[in-house]
């Protein structure tokens, strides 16, 4: 099994220092941290960094809204993430923050790379500013009507109502969302980096085979669309580092958030005596990866490479990119309770649970995930207490009353064990490759068998019988030989429960060469004394984590509607409103808020474009009914004809509700 050393080193998106941990967020950091104990355990030298993202406006705002600085605000964040981390058992080598001196260095130095070869130009452009606060406002906090469908309260960038998207100007009656004044339009110079003078390195770099092909085709369609300047620079007020020699200029928020990677390193390299450049110049035999959400793969994979080029570094080997995390198949949502922090969920229920059913879960592709409580507490319970942990269980009380803990010298049926050997590639290439769902159905499996066997050789009864001693001490010897197999499998997802059973067996599951170990079965071996190991999830803690997360404290308040004008009965009759069924569901390529449904009114079909992606996901609404407005006029929207409105209700986002009919109703029927 002995392979090459390889030195890797490997990161995880840094989380903005404004906010909590939540279950979106681990997806992506138990995903990392099980790659990189894995690593470690096959006798890899891998490093894992990552660091709170902590510069920008928001960071800034907030800081001013809770009547603090921001470097206090970043520094009580920094703090809790930390702990959020640490109790997920997500083992960074080192979690640093953007606002150090080595990031300053780094970016200070990057940009002067860049510059003095020619990337970096200026120019004045004109942008929406707050004329009571003096600060140049982000798109994110402009709001307004929609221009295309009137809805108020709009964000600058999109119309959480109908979809469309625009550019802050386009918004009808804007406010500054941070005083409410009108914003005036405002000129300032820019700084821009080049992107398009890496076009060609940056072709070679996406051909260069360790991106993902769903980030293959993304990039494509970017370079088709062509590769335009990017904005670097933000005006004072801003929270972050100036750029040196421009006084009143600052380098955006995400010029240093990737260098943030570097930054940690580096304060990782201090502190332990490490090469730095042996990690990060071009020709670097180490290997570089970063983990990261589907939504920033355009800095990771167009700026950040050509930053780095530019300024004479090496670029990374390969981005891996997931998708987002749904909970019961909706976006997270406050309302529901299921956008839960890591500090609720660890109030609750135990880490490893979680860490096991994204292992169970998670693949090599940009796909979305659900966590799906049901099947979270189905699978959890089955899979680690009623397959793995019964294996033990049911073998070490023999082994402890009946051989003084003595594992058999022999093993009865090698043939079984060496079977559970010949998974060991097949689970280690899993890991390898980020295959993390096939790995967990590979060792279920092996699972089942060692829980045939045992129900096979039924050792209870074996024991009431006299004279078949070494029968039983064989039996129940090789059923926890293969209970540590199966162990040393899981221990990158399950690291505290591997620790446990390491006291249990006597001998390491997780350490660098464990896998290796595994050829040699423990025989005449001392255990401890069986403790328990896992423990079933109760669905009560689920609820009372839900309801918790619900917290009354976070919830937005909608907007209190005023009743409209008084329609008399015509008008209302007029409106002809009908049961539907949705007989079919898609989302439209190209829209972030619409999914396109198809309707039967009992005959008649009708094709409509719906709002409701934040909130619904096409598989929950196919099969049920709904009501519509039927006799509304055919719309042509970007996408197509919509040919009527579904009816729903709530402030738009993922606070969406879908009317429905009781139970009796059919297609075709009238409402009104
Ligand atoms: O999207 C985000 O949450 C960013 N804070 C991620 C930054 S990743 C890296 F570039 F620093
Ligand atoms: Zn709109």
């Amino acid at each position: 099994m002995a392979s090459e050393k390889r030195r890797i080193l490997t990161t995880s998106a840094l989380p903005y220092a404004n906010g909590p941990i939540h279950l979106g967020h681990l997806v992506e950091y138990i995903q990392t941290d099980i790659w990189v104990r894995f690593q470690r355990q096959q006798g890899h030298e891998c490093y894992y960094v990552c660091a709170d993202d902590a510069h920008g406006t928001a960071i800034m705002l907030r800081a001013e809204a809770d009547g603090v600085t921001p470097e206090a605000l970043i520094e009580r964040i920094g703090l809790e993430h930390r702990a959020d981390f640490e109790d997920f058992h997500v083992l960074f080598d080192n979690y640093y923050t953007t606002h150090s001196p080595e990031n300053r260095f780094f970016a200070e130095y990057i940009y002067q790379q860049l510059e003095a070869k020619g990337h970096i130009s200026r120019r004045i452009i004109k942008q929406a500013f707050d004329p009571e606060k003096e600060i140049f406002l982000p798109d994110r906090f402009i709001k307004g009507e929609c221009p295309r469908c009137g809805t108020a309260d709009q964000y600058g960038d999109n119309c959480e109502s109908c979809g469309a998207t625009y550019a802050p100007t386009d918004l009808k009656n804007p406010v500054s969302a941070i005083s409410g004044v009108t914003p005036v339009e405002r000129e300032s110079e820019h700084y821009f980096f080049r992107l398009a003078d890496f076009e060609e390195m940056l072709r070679d770099w996406t051909h260069g085979g360790g991106l993902q092909p769903e980030v293959r085709n993304k990039l494509k369609e970017w370079f088709d669309a062509g590769l335009q300047d990017w904005d670097i620079s933000r005006d004072a007020p801003y929270f972050g580092f100036e750029i040196p020699g421009h006084e009143g200029k600052y380098f955006y928020v995400w010029l240093d958030a990737p260098i943030g990677y570097m930054a940690s390193f580096q304060n990782l390299c201090d502190a332990r005596g490490l090469n730095f450049d042996e990690f990060w110049r071009p020709g670097s035999a180490a290997e570089l990866y970063h983990f990261i959400g589907k939504d920033i793969l355009y800095f990771h994979a167009l700026f950040w490479p050509a930053m780095l080029h530019g300024a004479g570094f090496r670029t990374p080997d390969a981005i891996f990119a997931h998708g987002f995390l749904t909970v019961n198949g909706q976006k997270m949502s406050k309302s529901r309770g299921t956008f839960i922090t890591a500090r609720t969920y660890l109030d609750h229920l135990d880490p490893e649970y979680l860490r096991y059913y994204l292992a169970a879960k998670l693949n090599h592709r940009v796909e979305d995930l659900d966590l799906n409580f049901d099947d979270f507490v189905l699978r959890v319970n089955a899979d680690l207490v009623g397959k793995l942990v019964n294996i033990a269980s049911r073998c070490a009380g023999f082994i402890h009353k009946r051989f003084a803990g003595t594992l058999s010298s022999g093993v009865c049926d090698q043939g079984l064990y060496d079977d559970f050997l010949a998974v060991r590639p097949v689970v280690t290439e899993c890991y390898e490759n980020r295959e993390y769902s096939r790995a967990m159905r590979e060792i279920m499996a092996l699972a089942d068998r060692a829980n045939q066997f045992i129900a096979d050789h039924k050792p209870w009864e074996i024991a009431k019988q006299e004279g078949r001693d070494q029968e039983l001490q064989e039996i129940c010897s090789l059923g926890l030989n293969l209970f540590r197999v199966l162990i040393t499998y899981l221990s990158p997802v399950l690291p505290v429960t591997a620790g446990r059973v390491e006291d249990f067996l006597r001998c390491t599951v997780s350490a660098a060469g464990s896998w290796d170990a595994l050829d040699s079965p423990l025989r005449d071996h001392q255990i401890s004394k069986f403790k328990h190991l896992v423990q079933r999830i109760e669905k009560d803690r689920i609820d009372a984590m839900i309801d918790m997360s619900k917290d009354a404290e976070d919830e937005p308040t909608p907007p209190a509607e005023p009743i409209a004008e008084t329609i008399n009965f015509d008008d209302f009759a007029r409106v002809d409103l009908r049961i539907a069924r949705i007989t079919a569901a898609q989302r439209v390529e190209g829209a972030d808020k619409l999914l396109q449904l198809t309707l039967d009114l009992g005959g008649d079909t009708r094709n409509v474009f719906a709002g409701i992606k934040s909130a619904y996901s096409p598989e929950q609404l196919v099969g049920r009914l709904t009501v519509m407005v039927a006799n509304l006029a055919p719309r042509k929207m970007r996408f197509g004809v919509s040919e009527g409105m579904v009816l729903a209700a709530g402030p738009g986002g993922e606070e969406l509700w879908l009317l429905s009919p009781d139970n009796g109703a059919r297609p075709g029927m009238r409402v009104n």
